[in-house]
């Protein structure tokens, strides 16, 4: 199916399991599996989430958060530009939705995320759900990590929906993208330019019109904002 894909479309890998921010060791069979498939397949990037998944050979399944230390910003520099030199190509990382913060921590997120593409010479992967949920949970100004992003890295936007948890809110995919992200959506597209918008829908399916008419709208306001909505795909 893939193959077929791929002769008509341009494709991206997007992996939940890279574990990049983790202190168990970098899983060289995981890359190799992962440099064989990019290889074969020519994606336009690679994309996993800043984040680690479990240590000690247990995998939580879950994109946990990391402390915003400058001892983990040397960790996760190191390991992507180790991935990066064994896949040959620059990842992208992506910002996740986080439920909990570390006391330990000496920066913002966003100021994290800047270092680390800088210092890694890696891609970025906004997702702007994950802004707007995190902004919730988190009580911080989207306006302040959209204006840290450095515009030149990002070569995908996220829109998704997520679920209500009172006190949070929830990365679920398995909703409709609310009106609030649709809005952070129009006042991010001018910042990043033309590049590829993905909706991300995991679970609880509405039928294929409804997705196809969350798809035209992210065209419809990524043109609005005069910007040519490459890629868009639901
Ligand atoms: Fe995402």
């Amino acid at each position: 199916m893939l193959e077929r894909i791929r002769n008509t479309y341009p494709i991206v890998m997007h992996g939940v399991s890279m574990s990049i921010a983790s202190t168990a060791p970098l899983d060289f069979d995981y890359l190799r599996a992962l440099k064989s498939l990019a290889s074969r397949f020519q994606p336009a990037w690679i994309s996993d989430h800043l984040c680690w998944t479990g240590v000690h050979g247990v995998n939580l399944h879950d994109l946990l958060p990391v402390p915003y230390t400058l001892e983990a910003l040397d960790h996760v520099v190191d390991r992507i530009r180790r991935v990066q030199d064994f896949l040959g190509r620059r990842l992208a990382i992506e910002n996740v939705s986080s439920y909990v913060t570390f006391a330990e921590s000496e920066m913002d997120e966003w100021t994290f995320i800047r270092e680390l593409a800088e210092r890694a010479d890696c891609w970025l992967l906004l997702d702007v759900n994950n802004v707007f949920g995190s902004s919730f949970n988190h009580s911080f100004d989207q306006a302040s990590f959209i204006g840290a992003v450095p515009a030149d890295r990002v070569v995908q936007l996220h829109l998704a929906g997520h679920s209500e948890a009172g006190t949070h809110k929830i990365d679920t995919h398995d909703q409709p993208i609310c009106e609030e992200v649709w809005s952070l959506y129009h006042e991010v597209c001018p910042r990043f330019g033309s590049i590829s918008t993905m909706i991300e829908r995991d679970d609880n399916f509405p039928p294929f019109d409804e997705l196809m008419a969350e798809l035209d709208r992210a065209r419809a306001v990524a043109a609005c904002a005069r910007i040519p909505a490459q890629g868009a795909a639901a």
